[in-house]
């Protein structure tokens, strides 16, 4: 049986915020350190910044990027990471039991993301640090001149402010593992003081705050952990954090390949519980969703390898992508394409070799992993109005998720073009799938490209000795007629679909 579902651009989701299209850099393993920055590097330029990755980031389309952490901001002293390098302490990292250097810190980010065209996202410390520490830092990153900070950044060779707009609130607090965890009283409490005093340093309106919610939809503080924080922060903040990662579990392939549909049950009781609050203090703002942490993470695969406390720049958190991680990848931009009406901020954790699309070699290569295509095609052509897809799908049987859609589909108009792009997966293992959509109220007259990620071994990956093993290809016999586009979906494929 085929899949159907009908395009009819009079009915949306919303449009997508380019913000959806983040990425996260955080101070881990080597996703700075011979990641990003590694002066030495052949192709470095004079800041130590890899010219080989940064080509890499700029072809992946991203566009906030969320830093210096994670777990890591929450034992960080940012004053450590700026002024002299000579000059900057070396310290110990708790979080991830290494040595920070300190060599890359505030002003080689901006300059990092100056170089690709990112937004920043900083996240300041509510773990070990509080309202003082962030104001300093603010005043530092963001106030012109004629003060003790700003001063002291201008001194530091960066006249110019870095003009931050968007700001984490912490990180993870809600979790046990988390340097400096807190109670949802305590921390909403903190978070609401931290940004009513940071709106007092600067009150423009483009100010934004992001207040930390669950770690997990699991948790057993999950959504009771949303509601106290929001009521403590619900008019001083603007969105909510979700973070989400996803892995296979004891060879369930197919509930794996349905990952999809728990984030997007995550995503919809976080919008109830905004919502929920929102109706409870009588206010008429709408609290919006940053999904500022989502991948696949193996977290219970064994490291290959051996790792002592407190190096620099370990080997670790360094997976390595199959095509099934590429297609459960897709499923999950669709999910938040899917929901752009709420989700207004999203970072993929994280960009550079830990968990990451973009891999590299201390001194060697840099090369995509079979995730970065879904990353990459999405932020291309994910551009516009989300428009509603109600898949009419034949379903299969999940041990986690029950019956789940073989088809999960979105699509994305241009308004300025009347470009229609598809984004389509086939979690079936073993059978193609014959798609047709019913493209009623757009003058579709062909297709561009129906691009495809599939490969007859599920498991095939891309390294340092062979790169491009996985691409994607175009597929063929997809055909718009009759006004209805007929396409045969491989399986465990995605597939980008545009049409002319
Ligand atoms: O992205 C890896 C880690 O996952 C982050 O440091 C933390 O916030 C999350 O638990």
């Amino acid at each position: 049986l085929p899949a159907r579902f009908t395009i009819d651009p009079a009915f949306a989701v919303g449009k997508v915020d380019p913000r959806l299209f983040g990425s996260f850099v955080e101070h881990l393993g080597r996703c700075v350190y011979t990641g990003i920055y590694e002066p030495g590097h052949p192709t470095a330029d004079a800041k130590g910044l890899r010219q080989d990755v940064l080509d890499l980031v700029r072809e992946l389309g991203t566009t906030v990027i969320r830093y210096p952490g994670g777990n890591f901001v929450s034992g960080y002293k940012w004053e450590d990471s700026v002024g002299p390098k000579d000059e900057r302490p070396r310290r110990l990292d708790l979080a991830w039991r290494s040595t920070e250097t300190n060599r890359f810190g505030l002003s080689e980010y901006i300059h990092f993301l100056r170089k690709v065209g990112g937004e920043p996202l900083l996240a300041v410390n509510l773990g070990t640090r509080g309202v003082q520490e962030a104001l300093e830092l603010q005043e530092y990153a963001n106030h012109p001149s004629g003060t003790a900070r700003s001063d002291q950044r201008i001194a530091h060779g960066d006249k110019e402010p870095f003009g931050i707009r968007l700001w984490c609130l912490g990180n993870e607090v809600d979790g046990d593992w988390q340097t400096g965890h807190k109670t949802a009283e305590e921390y909403g409490r903190l978070a609401a003081e931290t940004a009513r005093a940071m709106r007092q340093q600067d009150w423009s309106e483009d100010l934004k705050f992001v207040a930390c919610g669950s770690s997990s939809q699991g948790l057993d503080t999950f959504a009771a952990w949303e509601s106290t924080v929001l009521q403590h922060t619900y008019d001083l903040v603007d969105y909510i954090s979700l973070h989400a990662y996803y892995e296979e579990h004891d060879g369930d392939r197919d509930s794996f390949l349905a990952s999809a549909v728990d984030m997007e049950s995550f995503i919809e009781n976080v919008v109830a519980t905004c919502d929920h609050v929102g109706a409870r203090l009588k206010s008429k703002k709408r609290i919006n969703l940053s999904f500022d942490e989502w991948n696949v993470w193996y977290q219970k695969r064994p490291s290959p390898h051996q790792v002592e406390d407190w190096q620099e720049a370990p080997r670790i958190l360094e997976d390595v992508y199959s095509v099934t991680d590429a297609v459960v990848f897709g499923s999950l931009l669709i999910a938040l394409l899917r929901h752009a009406d709420r989700v207004t901020i999203a970072c993929l954790a994280q960009l550079v070799n830990v968990i990451a699309p973009i891999m590299t070699e201390p001194g060697g290569a840099a090369w995509k992993q079979t995730t970065f295509y879904p990353f990459a095609q999405a932020s291309k052509y994910g551009r516009g109005r989300v428009l509603q897809v109600n898949v009419d799908s034949p379903k299969y049987e999940t041990e986690r998720f029950g019956d789940v859609d073989v088809l999960h589909a979105t699509a994305v108009i241009d308004d300025s073009t009347g470009a229609v792009t598809v984004f389509a997966v086939n979690r079936s293992q073993t059978d193609a799938l014959p798609l047709e959509i019913d493209l009623r109220g757009i003058a579709a007259t062909g297709v561009v490209e129906h691009s495809v990620l599939a490969d007859s071994d599920p498991e095939a990956v891309n390294t340092a000795a062979e790169p491009e093993r996985v691409i994607p290809r175009t597929a063929a016999g997809t055909v718009v007629q009759d006004g209805a586009l007929r396409a045969v979906l491989e399986p465990l494929s995605w597939n980008v679909i545009r049409l002319a």
